[in-house]
């Protein structure tokens, strides 16, 4: 018989069904408990604050008179080891000629002649130069007359904006003294007997390491073969160095 319809007796407790929480309470309660359990866990995962690093110390290196010979004329600067010979020339002695294009051998803008080796002077230190005989743009003209080169180029139009100008020059003038004196490059095809003639590619293959972004490239070209085919002589790049930029200079 069902308990359900039976008649309360009045001596009876009354048939009080326990509390039951709340669904909300539940959840509340179950989220604080989560809480609770995790929060030593995230303890544990908070990284601990890095120690601060140990304070750089910068020893100052000490400047020191060093002797650039540029252009004929002996330039002593107070340098510090660590400047390259572009910033030297630029900077320090004051021959704004010499460009800085890239800053890391890329470009051929800071060409120059180091006892008649073309060098990317922006990949060299100045002290590594004491006692070479370096000849900058400034150099190429004698007595304020121009290098058979540079009146080229101005005759063949070899430049627009002039920014890779002055390398152009430095280069051309150790290239043509570089063929004359039987360097081979890249593109000559014996390399143990003289290059028979300087062409057009062997002009392109030993200008390549000087970028012109006006694109003057044809006319540079054909100044350089004009001055060849004319006979002009260089003084400043009497030296050779295999043909190419030597950036480890
Ligand atoms: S500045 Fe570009 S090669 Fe030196
Ligand atoms: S003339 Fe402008 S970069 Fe060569």
């Amino acid at each position: 018989m069902s308990t359900r319809n039976k008649p309360q007796d009045p001596g009876d407790e009354p048939d009080v069904a326990p509390p039951q929480p709340s669904r909300r309470r539940f959840l509340q309660s179950a989220a604080a408990a989560a809480t609770i359990g995790a929060a030593p866990h995230l303890r544990a995962q908070t990284p601990t604050p890095a120690a601060p690093p140990p304070a750089e110390t910068h020893t100052p290196v000490p400047s020191r008179p060093v002797t650039l010979t540029v252009n004929g004329r002996a330039y002593t600067l107070q340098l510090e080891p660590r400047v390259t010979l572009l910033d030297a020339l630029r900077e320090y002695a004051g021959l704004m000629g010499t460009k800085k294009g890239c800053d890391r051998g890329q470009c051929g803008a800071c060409t120059v002649i180091a006892d008649g080796r073309r060098i990317n002077s922006c990949l060299t230190l100045a002290v590594m130069h004491e006692g070479e005989n370096i000849t900058t743009v400034e150099g190429l003209a004698s007595n304020d007359v121009l290098s058979p080169l540079q009146r080229a180029f101005i005759e063949h139009d070899a430049f627009q904006c002039g920014y890779c100008t002055s390398g152009q020059l430095c280069s051309a003038t150790a290239l043509l003294n570089e063929f004359r004196n039987g360097t081979a490059s890249a593109v000559t095809a014996d390399v143990r007997s003289r290059p028979p003639q300087l062409s057009d590619d062997e002009i392109r293959e030993r200008m390549s390491g000087n970028i012109c972004r006006c694109g003057a490239y044809a006319n540079i070209v054909a100044a350089v073969r004009a001055v060849h085919e004319g006979g002009g002589q260089n003084s400043a790049g009497a030296g050779s160095n295999g043909g190419q930029h030597d950036a480890n200079a």
